[in-house]
């Protein structure tokens, strides 16, 4: 059986993408592996320092979790600050991170520029603290969307260069995963490429947005006024449309609208309520779950600290062993 690794971070509530890029293949992979998913809320810090609540934050992210369908019996569901030698295995990372490599890194480049007032040191080593949080479970595969890409490349160095350091085969070198397809990158409702928790009022659709919520962001995504040619490439934020149908929507949809989009006969507005429509039909389960599991803090208590209790099992073997290989003795 196979280890996989995978987080999400707590500063909001799972949108499309997140569901899309990473938790349906927590999902499916709980089946068949020994799998650990827990909530990032050591690394919201580097971008929201002083969250308004963010007990609140993670709850609502567990329940999500749950309400997705990830099994507190098939899969370690756990909070990464309730395990704290990932702290410490992120310190002794960081020992053999070099500044160089960390500044390279895009999703650094990025943060420094829209946050230019906060280029705090733990966004910095951002890369280091993922590296833990997967090679401490001596993970090999790591359910993520594209985004994630090159911190994973990152984890493979940090693990590669521990092993060749200290002469051991230790950690294992975990890949970004999703079932041998290309990594899955959501778009926004707003023309961009990437939906995200932090793009803006109308590039995310959230998995608990009411139905209202989602017909009014969708009837308003960015669109243009029509193809004027068969056959014309599609702009990014009509190609954006349709890859969101594409991950949504019955194939035959697909195909009638991008029909009607090759012999210029569409209309957005048939699209969008199209869209909005499977959207509703997609999530108005799991937000109805949420809100059941939201009321229910005696079950909620119970999976945390089941995934506490195996998720410390493990990471507290792994640390024992790498402050050995060290050579971090007792007196
Ligand atoms: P985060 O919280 O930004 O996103 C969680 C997961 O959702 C995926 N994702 C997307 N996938 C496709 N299209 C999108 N538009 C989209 N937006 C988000 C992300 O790729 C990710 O898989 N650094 C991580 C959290 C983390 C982690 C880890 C992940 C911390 N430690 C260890 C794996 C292993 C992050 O910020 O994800």
């Amino acid at each position: 059986m196979e280890t996989v690794v995978s987080g999400i971070r707590p500063t909001g509530n799972l949108h499309l993408g997140n569901y899309f890029g990473a938790m349906r293949n927590f999902v499916k992979m709980q089946e068949t592996n020994h799998c650990y998913f827990f909530i990032a809320d050591y690394h919201s810090l580097t971008t929201h320092p002083t969250p308004h609540d963010l007990h609140g934050n993670v709850k609502q992210v567990l329940v999500e979790y749950l309400a997705c369908g990830l099994d507190p019996e098939k899969a370690t569901l756990y909070l990464q600050s309730d395990i704290p030698e990932t702290a410490e295995l992120y310190l002794i990372l960081n020992m053999n991170a070099y500044k160089g490599e960390l500044e390279r890194c895009t999703s650094f480049k990025d943060k420094a520029r829209t946050q230019p007032d906060n280029v705090n040191a733990g966004l910095l080593t951002y890369p280091t603290l993922m590296a833990a949080d997967i090679i401490i479970h001596k993970a090999h595969k790591v359910p993520v969307g594209k985004d994630q890409e090159q911190h994973l490349e990152m984890t493979r160095t940090f693990a590669n260069r521990f092993n060749r350091m200290y002469n051991v085969e230790f950690f294992p070198e975990p890949v970004a995963y999703n079932f041998g397809e290309s990594l899955v990158k959501i778009p926004g409702l707003d023309g961009s490429t990437k939906m995200g928790k932090s793009e803006g009022e109308g590039n995310a659709i959230f998995l608990f947005d009411s139905p209202e919520v989602i017909r009014k962001k969708v009837m308003r995504a960015v669109t243009d006024s029509g193809p004027t040619k068969p056959h014309q490439k599609k702009p990014q934020a009509i190609e954006n449309l349709f890859n969101l149908m594409k991950a949504l929507s019955a194939p035959e949809t697909v195909q009638f609208f991008d029909e009607a989009y090759n012999n210029c006969s569409i209309r957005y507005g048939d699209l969008k309520k199209q869209l909005a429509e499977d959207v509703v039909k997609f999530t108005t389960p799991l937000r109805e779950r949420i809100l059941e599991l939201l009321q229910d803090d005696a079950y909620i208590h119970k999976v945390v600290n089941m995934g506490k209790e195996k998720a410390h099992a493990s990471a507290s073997k792994t640390v024992r062993e790498v402050r050995e290989i060290i050579g971090f003795k007792e007196f």
